[in-house]
């Protein structure tokens, strides 16, 4: 059995701040925060939740996948911003979806969710549990950020990503007239790509946030600045950046480079590397380090920001829709975040005519 993402979607707020709306806030410039990071504007929910986005950004993906939500027998959510601690968002989403014959649940993985959600979806559709998945990665950081941290504010945004994955009965070509119909026919001459995932729970203290507070009571509060109901720094997010810089340029690379050698695979062989979307200046350390053009890695962090598990399926929809990806090219996704965690896998694009 293999498994093919057919159809993606993203739901990105309306409402944004500019580098220039976030200097009114905290110490800061929009040529620092370019210079630094690369990002220019972040978009805010302000009527949105976490679910209301995740919900959206998956009917979207459904519509593009051809799928009707009954046919879903699995939806997870990646997120670290649920709105409430039960029920899990996915089964909010399973709710607003009517997606009544799904198994839901969410993952928290902080940046790496979305490619840890991708994989767990793989290992059952590919294992034969489930034949239709949804793996959503959706986020409302704007209630975890501390807006008087210039350290952290000046980085996260708000959206939420989606992807459908099929199971196809999957075997290897058997001569070569079945080798020349492997384009037509969804499973054949398809390999199932093994991830490369890593944790380090002994670094976990550069990266933390100890709300899990009702979010929707803070909604506006947080985010104007004004902070009168937070509660203390810690109930927000706190980050050494420079230690997660470091860790990223080292490990990223490491790990996509882990997952090719494990998948007997050359860095040529790879159309594009979807990076997790933290920081203009850790992908270009990470193709540096890799030594590939930056060509191959799209970014649009510039107007999102970091919207943790989020930006790889935004990235990948944005993609997606705009045609740059073409069936039978091979990506690299690859995450890392707070825990510590990090991550990557492999996917051969079909789209929604696989
Ligand atoms: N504006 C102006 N000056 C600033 C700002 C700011 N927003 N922030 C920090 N500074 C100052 C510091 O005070 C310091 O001043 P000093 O030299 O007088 O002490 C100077 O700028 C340098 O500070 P650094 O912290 O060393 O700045 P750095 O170049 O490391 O950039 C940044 C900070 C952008 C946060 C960077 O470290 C980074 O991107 N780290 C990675 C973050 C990340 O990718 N996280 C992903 C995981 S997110 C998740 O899992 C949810």
């Amino acid at each position: 059995m293999t498994a093919t993402i057919c159809g993606t979607g993203s739901y990105i707020p309306s409402y944004t701040m500019d580098n220039h709306d976030i200097a009114g806030l905290v110490e800061t410039s929009d040529e620092w925060i370019r210079e630094r990071t690369g990002v220019v504007r972040r978009h805010i929910a302000r009527d949105e939740t976490t679910v209301s986005m995740a919900a959206e950004a998956a009917r979207r993906a459904l519509a593009d996948a051809g799928t009707a939500p009954e046919e879903v027998d699995l939806i997870l959510v990646s997120t670290i911003s649920s709105n409430v601690v039960l029920p899990c968002a996915a089964c909010e989403v399973q709710k607003e979806l009517g997606a009544v014959n799904a198994t839901c649940f969410d993952l928290s993985a902080a940046c790496t969710g979305f490619v840890l959600a991708y994989n767990t979806a793989f290992a059952y559709l590919t294992s034969g549990v489930y034949r239709t998945a949804l793996v959503i990665g959706s986020e409302s950081l704007s209630n975890l950020t501390n807006w008087k941290d210039r350290g952290t504010c000046i980085l996260f945004g708000d959206g939420a990503g989606a992807a459908v994955l099929r199971a196809d009965a999957a075997k290897e070509p058997d001569d070569e007239s079945e080798a020349g119909m492997a384009e037509e026919l969804p499973g054949v001459g398809r390999k199932n790509y093994l991830p490369v995932t890593h944790s380090d729970g002994g670094k976990g203290a550069a990266l933390t946030c100890k709300s899990r507070h009702d979010f929707n009571s803070l909604n506006g509060g947080s985010r104007q600045a004004s902070n009168e109901t937070m509660l203390d720094d810690t109930h927000y997010m706190q980050m050494d950046g420079q230690a997660v810089f470091k860790f990223a340029v080292k490990k990223v690379p490491e790990v996509i480079g882990e997952a090719l050698v494990l998948n007997r695979m050359k860095p040529d062989e790879i159309s594009y590397y979807i990076l997790h979307q933290a920081n203009k200046r850790i992908v270009e350390a990470v193709a540096k380090r890799l030594g590939e053009p930056m060509e191959k890695f799209p970014m649009n962090l510039q107007e999102y920001g970091n919207t943790s598990s989020a930006s790889i399926p935004i990235l990948l929809d944005e993609m997606n829709r705009d045609g740059r990806l073409k069936p039978g090219q091979k990506l690299v996704m690859a995450g890392f975040g707070a825990g510590l965690t990090w991550g990557a896998a492999i996917v051969e694009w079909r789209g929604c005519s696989g």
